[in-house]
């Protein structure tokens, strides 16, 4: 069911704890290295897409050094595709062939990787993604690669799209039976209507079902078609900055937004659309600022590793979290009566009773805080933790603030009640 952000039960305090995490598209698409929708771009056909099967050996992979870059760049939890919409598998199923332990790679990725991250302190979240462009029994449709194919739409007929749900349902009892304890899941996407496929398509009651039953207390996020039925706990606005904290029939709700570092989840070469250090924490302090996650995504290379353009960020994002975390983690949006001022946001952290006030535009000495005076006792920087002079004026408050910016990407100013 929807999470209530004031009232969050205990097995899933983890998540709004966290608010950073780590997404990872993975797979054979990291071998075109042009988007992990290559296939359906660009008609491609199982056969075709055969030759990216037959040369996929990540030989660089090395899942602790994944983990350890996840865990020093903050982030608190992590969710791998174990299949994508091309329906290749990183992990060893008994129900397909077309899996990594069948490739040059020769094992099951997925084991390591959950073990390496598990290791490091993360939680552990697993997207699956309902479409399979690869399945022999999985209709064409206006999402598929053949969806212009006459004599693939014909084949439909010999197609037992029944045999496909079956998979699916097997696949994902797999997945939340043999990697231990999965904290999320991650299902990837419906689209219902005509020439298209939703819940009666995927089972999605039961599949739910089966899952909270397989793990007791796993967040489910919002891509079974089951808005209605109430059939989600996090929802998961993507590559968007929420214009204010979501709420769901009045409520503020637990949510999630997923994001790119570039324009694309898989390992894109060519791509330059790569977000900036900056605008990366912006998102992040933004999101919080309304109540929300940040799940933030690197596409792994078919060498098995995060490149460089990814690294580099993450690492410089480990830098300002290191500083900054508690102005982020279990953080959420200001109490009533606190706004920020324009090219500021706020968030507060409700265990140390402390507002952060994000200075995203450093101003020239006075930052005026308008209904702020008289609620605040005490300021300073929180990267250096030194004071910051403070003045009011009617119910005004008002930071006189060093006039060079500090060397940090953008510097808070954290608040004491
Ligand atoms: C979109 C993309 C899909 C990606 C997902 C992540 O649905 O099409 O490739 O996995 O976003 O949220």
């Amino acid at each position: 069911m929807p999470i209530d952000a004031n009232n969050v039960p205990e097995s899933f305090r983890w998540f709004v704890e966290s608010r950073l995490g780590l997404f990872i598209h993975w797979g054979l698409y990291a071998l075109p290295a042009r988007h992990e929708w290559v296939k359906n771009f660009e008609r491609i056909r199982n056969e075709d897409y055969q030759k990216y099967f037959d040369r996929f050996d990540p030989d660089l992979y090395d899942p602790k050094a994944w983990a350890k870059a996840a865990k020093a760049a903050g982030m608190r939890y992590f969710v791998i595709t174990t299949k994508h919409h091309e329906g290749f598998c990183l992990f060893d199923s008994q129900l397909t062939d077309y899996k990594a332990p069948n490739t040059p790679c020769g094992r099951d990725l997925l084991r390591p990787m959950v073990e390496a991250f598990r290791e490091e302190g993360l939680k552990v979240g697993f997207y699956h993604s309902l479409i399979d462009w690869h399945h022999p029994d999985y209709t064409v449709d206006r999402m598929h690669p053949l969806r212009d194919d006459a004599e693939a739409r014909a084949a439909n007929a010999q197609r037992d799209f029944k045999r496909y749900r079956e998979y699916l349902h097997g696949q994902v009892r797999e997945l939340l039976t043999n990697y231990g304890r999965v904290d999320y899941i991650w299902f990837d996407f419906s689209y219902p209507g005509p020439d298209g496929k939703g819940r009666d398509d995927w089972g999605s009651e039961e599949l739910l079902k089966m899952c909270r039953e397989l793990q007791p207390g796993i967040l489910v996020n919002d891509r079974l078609d089951l808005d209605e039925q109430g059939g989600w706990d996090v929802k998961t606005p993507e590559q968007v900055m929420v214009r204010e904290p979501l709420r769901h029939n009045g409520k503020p709700i637990v949510w999630e937004t997923c994001q790119t570092f570039s324009g694309s989840w898989g390992y894109h070469r060519d791509e330059a659309t790569w977000k900036t250090v900056d605008q990366l924490l912006y998102l992040l302090i933004d999101t919080v600022s309304k109540g929300g996650n940040l799940l933030l995504n690197v596409g792994p290379t078919a060498r098995g590793e995060f490149d460089d353009r990814a690294l580099s960020r993450l690492s410089a994002m480990g830098e300002w979290m290191r500083r900054h975390g508690r102005a982020i983690y279990g953080c959420g949006p200001a109490p009533a009566g606190f706004v920020a001022p324009d090219g500021c946001r706020l968030t507060y952290n409700p265990d140390l009773d402390r507002l952060y006030l994000h200075v995203l535009h450093w101003p020239i000495q006075d930052l005026h805080l308008d209904g702020f005076a008289g609620k605040v006792a005490y300021a300073q920087l929180l990267h250096d933790a030194s004071e910051v002079a403070m003045a009011t004026h009617g119910d005004t408050l008002t930071l006189r603030l060093p006039v060079i910016k500090p060397t940090v990407p953008i510097p808070v100013v954290e608040l004491y009640r």
